[in-house]
């Protein structure tokens, strides 16, 4: 049973229980249809108590059952609510732990609320791509004031129940409890004491008005339209809650309704589904069951504390985990102690971080010199220079030190990791944590699982994952694991496209268009365009075959290796990173061109979008066939993440799909044919012809 009955008294109690959230899927909707209509036959019982059994409420619609034949299904959450309202029994919700979406619209049908402390309140719908369907945008602005609600609706973001009682005239909640654990006591008490009060009171019957209207909900717009670029839905938001300040309630709805429905199939709100399902996907690896044993990490080190040993090690900071840091030298371990200090001091000044938070956390932060003095910590994440020979060094040591048990972690970007695994005697202690910089920033954690890795550490990892924030993605090891092995290909096509009539900037103001954070040249220009040079001479050795534009080697012979330099692509002023594009490269590109002999010709934004994205997903499908990502979901996580790829387009693999992989794969056929550009390169992935072959999608 997905809701659970009882009468306390003369008071009838449903407990919404369907794990994890309460979600109100159609088993649900119709349990508690007949239960409060099984109250309300029943004499015996003067009124009726709603609410959540576990973590929550309610979160809400179940978003699984979104674009199903069962969303629909009566009794849909229209039918329950009118239920709710037309009890001749007062009906109370007891509001605790997460309160959102299709659960909050469901206790602003109540015709009582008493709350929790601590409890989120949301209607984050918008986040989804929609807006509250289920009356949310009419109920809430007549609850608790038009300003305050819009707020919440465009936002999506919760807020705490003791704040929102807070507000002067709110009609939300008629009571707070005292603690959420007398919440089920205090409504009990409340819904014999009101039993008898009549007329029942309807959030709907509430006025709603704005005394600026006009101006208010223009001047909401003006800022809406500013921040959601490529979202349609946060205007709708305003468009919804301005109608139910103009509109009679019932027509209010309807236009609600409306919207609601146009919304959930724009690609947009599709995007963004696919998005919330998969983050909480990737965490679910096929034969690592949920209940595998975690160890407990408690306490971390860090051996490197440059770049990237220092963004990891903040993280760890932040969640409240201890972190040694060890280096090769004093002068080391005081210059990244020195830039972690500057990053939180940043944040303080910028008023994100309170000073007792800073100072808390930089007393969990110490170093060493000697491997000694890391043998207790849980876990070991390795940040040194990117060679095989110094990783050697230090896994070997940490072999020696470290004690049994504890999980030894490598943050290599290329390296073997199997073979960094096999310098210990442990290989089954040892995994990969591919951080992205800056570490203590980007969502992005590749965990990259060894050929010997044992279950139970990438467990741990996972889990280590979400404490600190990140979305965890499982990899398994090749060159570049999921992200970089895609890249490198995107790289390559970018510069097809300059050897063949484009400049940096028209690439990537194309794909910048088309929604990417930045373009490939100005990412190489990022992270430093020496990396891949060091790559492509990497490569000219063990795959002599490879094609690549010259025009980056050129661009590096000249020195020109990014914002570091002061100069890449693009030449850069000290202290920005404004991007000012160069004649002189597009001069040398042009130069590079007439020596090989080609005429340049006008590439169209579309044939740049396609080619450069195209090559990610036919690299992905190769990904996937080899299996080392496990799912198409991942590969979007990992884009989206970490790699800018627009989140409304839901990651390269939703958006191949949605294209239609049978037109993905046209398009690349026609790219082999152009002589400038590599046959070779657009040889589709068996994976990819087999779906095309199947009719199916990768998703
Ligand atoms: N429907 C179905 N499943 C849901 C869900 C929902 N509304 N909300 C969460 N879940 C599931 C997750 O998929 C996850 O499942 P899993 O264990 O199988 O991976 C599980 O609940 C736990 O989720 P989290 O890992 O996110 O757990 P947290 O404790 O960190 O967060 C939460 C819980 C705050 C409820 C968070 O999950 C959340 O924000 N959920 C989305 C809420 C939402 O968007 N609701 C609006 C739905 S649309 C709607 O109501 C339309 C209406 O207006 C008509
Ligand atoms: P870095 O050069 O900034 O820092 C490396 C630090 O390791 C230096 O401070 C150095 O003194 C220290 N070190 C070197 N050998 C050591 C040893 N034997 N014992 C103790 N400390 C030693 O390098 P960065 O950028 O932080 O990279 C570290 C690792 O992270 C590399 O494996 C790199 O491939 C990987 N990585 C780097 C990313 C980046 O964007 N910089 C992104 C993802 C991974």
């Amino acid at each position: 049973m997905t809701t659970h009955y009882e009468v306390r008294g003369s008071v009838a109690l449903i407990t919404l229980s369907n794990p994890p959230v309460n979600g109100l899927g159609h088993a649900t909707r119709l349990s508690l249809t007949d239960n409060l209509q099984k109250a309300n036959a029943d004499a015996a019982v003067k009124s009726i108590v709603i609410t959540g059994a576990g973590k929550a409420f309610s979160g809400g619609a179940d978003i699984k059952e979104f674009g199903t034949p069962k969303a629909l299904s009566e009794p849909n959450l229209h039918s329950v609510i009118r239920v709710v309202e037309n009890s001749s029994k007062p009906v109370v919700a007891a509001i605790h732990s997460v309160c959102m979406g299709g659960g909050l619209e469901l206790a602003l049908a109540c015709h009582y609320r008493i709350a929790a402390p601590g409890c989120s309140v949301a209607l984050p719908e918008v986040k989804l791509g929609l807006l509250p369907g289920a009356g949310g945008t009419q109920r809430l602005p007549r609850a608790l004031g038009v300003e305050p609600a819009l707020n919440m609706i465009v936002s999506g973001e919760p807020v705490k129940s003791e704040l929102l009682a807070q507000i002067p005239g709110q009609k939300l909640f008629d009571k707070l409890a005292q603690s959420p654990e007398s919440l089920a006591e205090e409504a009990l008490a409340f819904a014999q004491a009101i039993a008898d009060a009549r007329p029942l009171p309807l959030v709907r019957d509430l006025p709603c008005k704005h005394p600026n209207g006009d101006a208010y909900f223009q001047f909401s717009r003006n800022m809406v339209k500013g921040m959601s670029k490529n979202f349609p839905a946060p205007l709708k938001c305003v468009d919804a809650v301005e109608a139910a300040t103009r509109k009679k309630f019932e027509d209010g709805l309807l236009f609600e309704r409306e919207i609601f429905i146009n919304l959930m199939w724009t690609p947009e709100s599709r995007a963004l589904r696919h998005v919330f399902m998969s983050e909480r996907a990737a965490s679910k690896i096929p034969d690592v069951p949920s209940d595998t044993p975690k160890r407990d990490i408690k306490s971390i080190a860090v051996i490197g504390a440059g770049t990237m040993g220092g963004g990891i090690s903040m993280n760890f900071l932040n969640a409240g985990i201890p972190v040694k840091m060890l280096e090769m030298k004093q002068e080391a371990l005081e210059r990244g102690i020195a830039t972690i200090r500057k990053n939180y001091e940043a944040q303080v000044k910028k008023g994100k971080l309170k000073l007792d938070k800073y100072e808390q956390r930089m007393s969990l932060l110490s170093t060493t010199l000697s491997y000694e003095d890391l043998k207790d910590a849980d876990m070991v994440i390795e940040a040194v220079f990117e060679e095989m020979g110094v990783k050697e060094k230090v896994f070997k040591e940490l072999d020696r030190v470290m004690k049994p048990g504890a999980i030894l972690a490598s943050n290599t970007s290329t390296l073997d990791l199997n073979q960094i695994a096999n310098f210990t005697k442990r290989p089954q202690d040892v995994i990969g944590t591919h951080f992205f910089s800056p570490a203590n920033i980007m969502k992005l954690l590749e965990v990259v699982r060894g050929e010997k890795t044992a279950k139970d550490v990438l467990a741990t990892v996972m889990a280590l994952g979400k404490k600190i924030k990140k979305t965890a993605v499982v990899s398994g090891v090749c060159d570049g694991f999921i992200g970089n092995r895609m890249i490198e290909q995107y790289g390559r096509q970018g510069g097809f496209l300059l050897d063949e009539g484009c400049t940096p900037e028209q690439v990537d103001k194309a794909i910048e268009k088309f929604g990417f954070a930045m373009g490939p040249f100005r990412m190489g220009d990022l992270a430093g365009n020496d990396i891949g040079w060091a790559i492509r001479k990497r490569r000219a050795i063990e795959q002599p075959g490879m094609k690549y534009s010259k025009t980056a080697d050129l661009l590096c012979e000249k020195g020109r290796f990014g914002q570091k330099t002061g100069a890449g692509w693009y030449d850069y002023v000290a202290g920005k990173r404004d991007a000012i594009p160069n004649a002189e490269v597009v001069q040398m590109i042009e130069e590079h061109r007439k020596a090989l002999g080609i005429t340049p010709r006008k590439i169209s934004d579309e044939e740049i979008v396609q080619r450069l994205v195209y090559s990610l997903v036919n690299e992905a499908a190769h990904i996937l066939e080899e299996g080392i990502a496990s799912k198409a979901s991942d590969i979007d996580m990992v884009y989206i993440m970490g790699y800018g790829f627009p989140v409304y387009r839901g990651g390269p693999m939703l958006y191949a799909d949605q294209v239609g992989l049978f037109n993905v794969l046209q398009s690349m056929k026609r790219f082999a044919q152009n002589p400038l550009d590599d046959a070779a390169f657009w040889k589709p992935a068996p994976l990819l012809a087999k779906l095309v072959a199947e009719g199916k999608t990768f998703n």
